[in-house]
């Protein structure tokens, strides 16, 4: 029998999943900045500034931004350190296609490049990066670990992962207003400004099926990352974990 995994709440076959995923995001593109900011009243800017601050970058690292879309982290990064170079990835070449237009629009792409591909099966020999980024795109992938080992082979010596995500807030009541909040206004919002309800349906429901803090730092340490560790924002609505390579 087919292995199973959740595409939001929906159970589907693994070899299916990441078809679902990529008719999300080419149905988003063209709406995903305008959503990010409305969603989340613009705080998704500030939750990228803070990875950048805590991946303490170098000036000459070699760094792959997974899941980039708009490529907002690869923005941050490359003006904040143009001597760096910055590979800007997506499985989804709607999402690619937006970012690399935005970074030439932006002048953004003189230390960026661009590749399409899957998180989960990364075409670079091991050890190549000082640091890798994934921003709200692990919770897409069919098989996490894989992922997270695939990360861990092509980081350096010392090399680092970090990983911004939803996860799970703290607070039992706030939990329950965000919850309210994704089911009844994130889709309506999608509605209106995107005119795509279910994508952002798959939005809440895939944020639930996610492994929360302390489940995701322990999938980092059991495919060998060492020193993990995750800082809440928000209330635990959204984390940042990291993890080292050995
Ligand atoms: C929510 S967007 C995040 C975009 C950007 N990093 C940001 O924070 O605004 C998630 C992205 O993950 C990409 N994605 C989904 N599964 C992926 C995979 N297995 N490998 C690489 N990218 C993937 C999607 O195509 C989409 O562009």
């Amino acid at each position: 029998m087919n292995k199973k995994t959740h595409f939001g709440y929906t159970e589907v076959d693994e070899s299916e999943k990441s078809n679902h995923v990529g008719e999300v995001f080419t149905s988003v593109s063209k709406s995903y900045d305008i959503m990010n900011d409305a969603m989340s009243i613009g705080m998704h800017r500030l939750w990228k500034k803070i990875l950048v601050e805590l991946a303490s970058i170098n000036e000459k690292d070699i760094i792959l931004d997974i899941a980039s879309g708009t490529g907002d982290i690869p923005k941050l990064i490359s003006r904040e350190y143009p001597r760096t170079s910055i590979f800007m990835s997506d499985i989804n070449y709607e999402m690619l296609d937006e970012g690399r237009n935005r970074a030439i629009n932006e002048s953004f792409n003189s230390n960026c490049s661009f590749c399409q591909l899957s998180g989960e099966k990364l075409p670079f020999k091991n050890k190549t990066f000082d640091l890798i980024t994934v921003g709200f795109g692990l919770r897409n992938f069919t098989n996490k670990e894989k992922g997270l080992n695939e990360m861990k082979r092509c980081l350096k010596k010392n090399g680092k992962l970090l990983i911004l995500e939803f996860s799970k807030p703290i607070n039992p009541i706030f939990s329950k207003i965000y919850d309210w909040y994704s089911f009844n206004i994130l889709p309506k919002l999608g509605s209106l400004l995107a005119n795509d309800s279910d994508s952002y349906q798959y939005l809440a429901e895939s944020i639930r099926m996610h492994p929360d803090q302390e489940q995701l730092k322990k999938m980092m340490q059991d495919q060998g990352y060492r020193e993990c560790k995750f800082y809440n924002l928000l209330n635990g609505v959204v984390a940042i974990h990291i993890g080292s390579n050995d």
